[in-house]
């Protein structure tokens, strides 16, 4: 199947580790123009080089906290002056550390809402920008299948990655007529296979912090599949929706890519 990928401009946020680094080597097989945005900038070169290994026609690197709107701007800035626009723009950064809610403080809950939402806020706005005067563009966020049924230690986050799959649907209503289809996608449990896959600044620098190897056991058994993800799941549903080619008439849509963990009618 052709995505017709080859020459796109490709945003991914948080592309220096696990799934965003997937995605990342997922648009370079297809032979796209990608811009990494990431506040781990070593890891991220680290990335762009495999991609260019793998066929991207180009990579730009850009040093971005997406929490901060005017670095955000700056990126996008950065990707129109050397590309002359952005077609595909992947929210992939996400953060969270699993604690129960009463667990938890104000300046945690604090950060949570800004990497995982305020971060798409910006990154969207930034986005539509640039898509809106060209009539065309593909934005696919990725949320979790924490938002789609309430998950134990993951309240805030959960929450905010709820807000991103009602935020995103708002933006694809609003933004059809200009040719442009919003997208989500609900990764679960979704290991890296190797350590070199994880980035300085990742959440699984340290894997056993997040789930003990019997959780993590109890977790698989519970799946329908059977089977943790691996990011290639994840990007390989990340190129069907950014392609205008397979998926021209998707927008709006929330897709789990989570073993079948939630099932949502
Ligand atoms: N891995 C999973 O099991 C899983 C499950 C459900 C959802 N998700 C979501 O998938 C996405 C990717 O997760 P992952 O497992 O690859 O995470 P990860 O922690 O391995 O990678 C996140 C990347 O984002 C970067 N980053 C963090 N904060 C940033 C910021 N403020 N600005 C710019 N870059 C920043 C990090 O440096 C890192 O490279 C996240 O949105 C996450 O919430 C992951």
């Amino acid at each position: 199947m052709d995505l017709q990928l080859a020459d796109k401009v490709v945003m991914v946020t948080g592309a220096a580790s696990n799934i965003g680094r997937a995605i990342t080597l997922g648009f370079a097989r297809e032979g796209a123009r990608i811009v990494l945005g990431d506040i781990d900038v070593p890891q991220a070169e680290t990335v762009a080089s495999q991609a260019m290994t793998l066929g991207a026609a180009s990579t730009e690197v850009v040093g971005c906290d997406v929490t901060r709107l005017d670095q955000v701007q700056a990126m996008f800035r950065r990707a129109v002056d050397r590309f002359g626009t952005v077609d595909v723009l992947v929210n992939n950064v996400g953060w969270d550390q699993l604690m129960f809610f009463t667990q938890t403080t104000p300046e945690f809950w604090e950060k949570i809402i800004q990497v995982n939402f305020v971060g798409v806020l910006n990154c969207t706005h930034a986005a539509l920008g640039v898509m809106a005067p060209k009539n065309r563009g593909a934005i696919v966020s990725i949320s979790s299948d924490a938002s789609r049924q309430g998950e134990p230690r993951e309240a805030v986050y959960g929450g905010m990655k709820a807000a991103i799959n009602s935020f995103m649907k708002t933006i694809a209503k609003e933004n059809g007529r200009n040719g442009i289809r919003c997208n989500v996608v609900c990764p679960g449990v979704t290991l890296p296979e190797d350590d070199e896959e994880v980035g300085t600044r990742s959440m699984w620098l340290n894997k056993d912090s997040m789930f003990t190897p019997e959780q993590l056991e109890k977790i698989t058994r519970a799946l329908p599949l059977k089977k943790v993800g691996r990011p290639r799941d994840i990007a390989n549903a990340v190129l069907f929706l950014a392609s205008d080619a397979v998926a021209g008439h998707v927008t709006g849509q929330v897709l789990s890519v989570s073993g079948g963990y939630s099932m949502v009618g």
